[in-house]
This record gives structure tokens, sequence and C-alpha cells, in this order.
């Protein structure tokens, strides 16, 4: 996600310094060039050859240094990185950056970096909620620096409150975020649907499906890194929710009915990638079971078609985007139910192909819309998201 993107890490003297080493590592596997600079105190915590070790890059702790390559080191990096980030940043840091204090090679380089900047404070809670820590932090966004909200629960000085490091995949998820994709869909609102939905027979048992909520939350996830106000209606599902999306948890297809329609009307762009229930167990009588002497009798009724009551309600200049799960004929069928139900575009998966449809993590999928069809090859579902939103965001 991070391909040719080059990435400041800069690390000052929490304990927690020694979780910066994961942070970088985890960027390299994104395939960003990861270049850390090193307040001098961070190196009594963490030595500057794990982070070399790691990157590949020399890490910088002296302005001065003689021996590198660039020579105004600090500037020369300020100007080829796509993102700095400083994390841990101690309340030292924090406080000469919201003043222009430039006195060691981390405090220069932020200083003449004039792409996105990102802190992650990290300190006892203390100091942390101080007045005056508080007040640089408010500076701090005012000249232009997103911040990371610090984590609650033990600290390293015994105390407990807010002041730890997120987790590493948490100040990743805010640097992919900030640089890895286009935001082709800013200002947009996008409401997805995702996963199963559970239909109760009694307080025990329920009907289902095999969705595992895979498909629609890479489409949430990459609606939200391209700039869109995601909101995401998910029927059970194990996964954990997207960061930065708004996630909405329903049971039954008519929760979801009822989560979506709240929000609908709003929307730029709808995609529903949930398998909902197409019938449930009627409610004609109290005893949904009826049991026979080795039988068992389940009256069904229909659900609420969400997908048809988007299409027939579908306001001005709105996206309407289904999914359909085949076996035969799909082209035919994916398209009849484009033209039945409104649609701007459904993705068809055939459901007999290796790799594609419910629980994997790749798809195969072709896109109908009213031009000619798409058919994408085999690729991981957030591929797929991507190629679907490209399309959506064409017909915008
Ligand atoms: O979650 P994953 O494991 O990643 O798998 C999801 C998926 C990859 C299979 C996903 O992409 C997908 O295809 N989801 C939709 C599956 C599905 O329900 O397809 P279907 O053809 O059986 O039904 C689609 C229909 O649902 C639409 O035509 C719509 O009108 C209808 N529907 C049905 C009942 C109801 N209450 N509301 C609806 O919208």
């Amino acid at each position: 996600m991070l391909k040719n993107k080059t990435i400041i890490l800069g690390v000052s003297s929490s304990i927690s310094a020694y979780k910066a080493a994961d942070l970088a590592s985890a960027l390299v596997k994104e395939h960003a060039d990861v270049h850390v600079i090193m307040t001098r105190n961070a190196t009594n915590i963490i030595n500057p050859i794990t982070f070399e070790t790691l990157t590949g890059n020399k890490c910088l702790t002296d302005t001065f240094d003689r021996n590198f390559q660039f020579e105004v080191a600090h500037v020369e990096l300020a100007k080829k990185a796509d993102l700095a980030i400083i994390a841990p940043a101690t309340a030292n840091v924090l406080a000469k950056l919201a003043h222009g204090i430039a006195d060691d090679m981390l405090t220069t380089t932020m200083l003449a970096c004039t792409c996105p900047k990102l802190a992650a404070p990290a300190m006892n809670t203390r100091m942390y909620e101080n007045p005056v820590t508080q007040d640089n932090l408010k500076l701090l966004e005012k000249y232009g620096y997103r911040l990371i909200e610090p984590a609650s629960g033990h600290l390293a000085c015994g105390d407990t409150g807010k002041g730890k490091l997120p987790d590493t995949a948490v100040l990743k998820e805010h640097v992919i975020r900030e640089i890895a994709m286009k935001k082709d869909l800013a200002g947009r609102k996008v409401l997805v649907t995702a996963g199963p939905t559970q239909e109760a027979i009694d307080p025990v048992r329920y009907i289902t499906n095999h969705s595992s909520g895979k498909m629609g939350y890479a489409v949430a996830r990459i609606a939200m890194l391209r700039g869109a106000e995601v909101t995401l209606v998910t029927g059970p599902a194990s996964l954990d929710p997207p960061m930065f999306v708004k996630t909405v948890p329903v049971v039954s297809a008519q929760d979801m009915f009822e989560a979506v329609t709240a929000v609908s009307g709003e929307q730029d762009i709808i995609i529903k990638a949930a398998a909902v229930a197409d019938y449930r167990p009627a409610t004609v009588s109290d005893e949904k079971v009826k049991k026979g002497d080795d039988e068992l009798f389940l009256e069904l009724e229909r659900t609420q078609d969400i997908l048809q009551y988007l299409g027939d309600h579908k306001k001005e200049g709105q996206l309407l985007c289904g999914f359909a799960m085949e076996t035969s004929d799909l082209e035919r069928r994916a398209r009849a139910k484009l033209e039945k139900k409104n649609l701007d575009m459904i993705a068809a998966n055939n459901v007999k192909v290796a790799g594609a449809g419910f629980g994997t993590d790749t798809n195969v999928v072709t896109l109908i819309t009213r031009d000619d069809p798409i058919q994408l090859q085999l690729m991981s579902k957030e591929a797929v998201a991507e190629k679907i939103l490209d399309e959506l965001v064409k017909r915008l």
C-alpha cells in the first residue's frame, strides 16, 4: 500500500520507543522507504542499529554528522518525504515543534517538512493532561499536524491512564489513510452493507449464510482510504471493524433494512455486499417451529428486499451497486437484477469458481453496468473493491 512512498519516522525518548521498531518494520513491509530520525535521548532507549537493520537506511541522530550522503540532510529528507510521523512523540519534542524550536536533527527536519505530519504523543498521563502539553497539541493541530490519540492502560511508570503509544496496526493505518490512495471520494458519503444476517427461529436457533463480511469490509476500508465518509452496516461477522469508518452492527434482515434506510437518503454511493436472507421464520404463530414425531416444520415469509427498496427510492445523482451470487448464466441473471432493482452496477460472483465468493480473501467478479461488462481476474477483495469504486467514481 505504501510503494514508492518515502516516510520519515521520528523517534523521541518515551520508553515506548522500542515499539517504533515494530512500526518501522510494518511500514517497510508495506514497501515504504523508511528513514528514521531519533533524538539523542531516544538512542539511550533503543539502538539506531535496530532501525538501520529494519529499514536499510542510515538512522539520523546528529545534524552535523559528516558521514552522510546529503549536504544538508534535514532539508533533503524533508523535501523528498511523502509523510512524517513522530511515534512516540514526547512532551518535550511536541513543545519544541509547537514553538518552532529546531535544535536537533528531528526538529530541524520537521520544521522543513511540507508533507503531511502525524504525531503520536506518548507520556505519563499527568504530563499529557498538563494544560501546557494540551495547549502545545492545539498549536500543533493549528500548524497542520494530525494527532494520534494516545491509548489508555497501564503505563511504564506504574500509573494507569491515557498516554500509551497505540498499537502498530493503529499507527500504520493512520499512515496508510494519509497517503496510500488518491482522495477521489473526498466530500462523498458512502454506505456499505456487509456480512450475513441471522433470522431467529427461536431464542436458540437461527437461519444464516456463509458470508464472512470480508468483501463489504474491504469496500468500506478502500472507500475510507479514498477520502469518503463511510458508514458500514454489518451483520454478525468476526472481523475487526475498519478504522475511521462508522460501523453499525445489526443482526436480522429487518435490522439491516432499518439501519440502511435511516441514512440511505444522504448517501452519494450505496454498495450492498451483504448476503441478506431472502426468507425468515414467519411470525404468524407463536410457535414458529412445529414439531411432529420425526419432523420439524418451519413456516417462512419473505424479508423486505433492501436493494429493491433502495433502487425504488434512489435519489437524484445517487449511485447504487449490488452484488449477485450465481452458479450459472451469470451475466444474464445479473443484468436482469440490475434492471429490476434500478442499480447502476452489479458485481456478479460465480460461486463455482475457485477463490471466489464467501469466506475467501479473494474474489472473481464481473462488473455489470449499462456499458460493456468488465471481467476481473482473481484478485484480493481489496483490489476488487478498488475496481468497483473506480467504476463508480467515473459515474459520479
Ligand atoms: O462476505 P464474504 O464472505 O466476503 O462474501 C460476500 C460475497 C463475496 C459473496 C459478496 O460479494 C456477495 O456476493 N454478496 C451478496 C450475496 C447475495 O446475497 O447474492 P444473491 O444473488 O443471493 O442476492 C443478492 C440479492 O439480495 C439482491 O438481488 C437483493 O435484491 C437481495 N436481497 C435479498 C433479500 C433482502 N432482504 N434484501 C436484499 O437486498
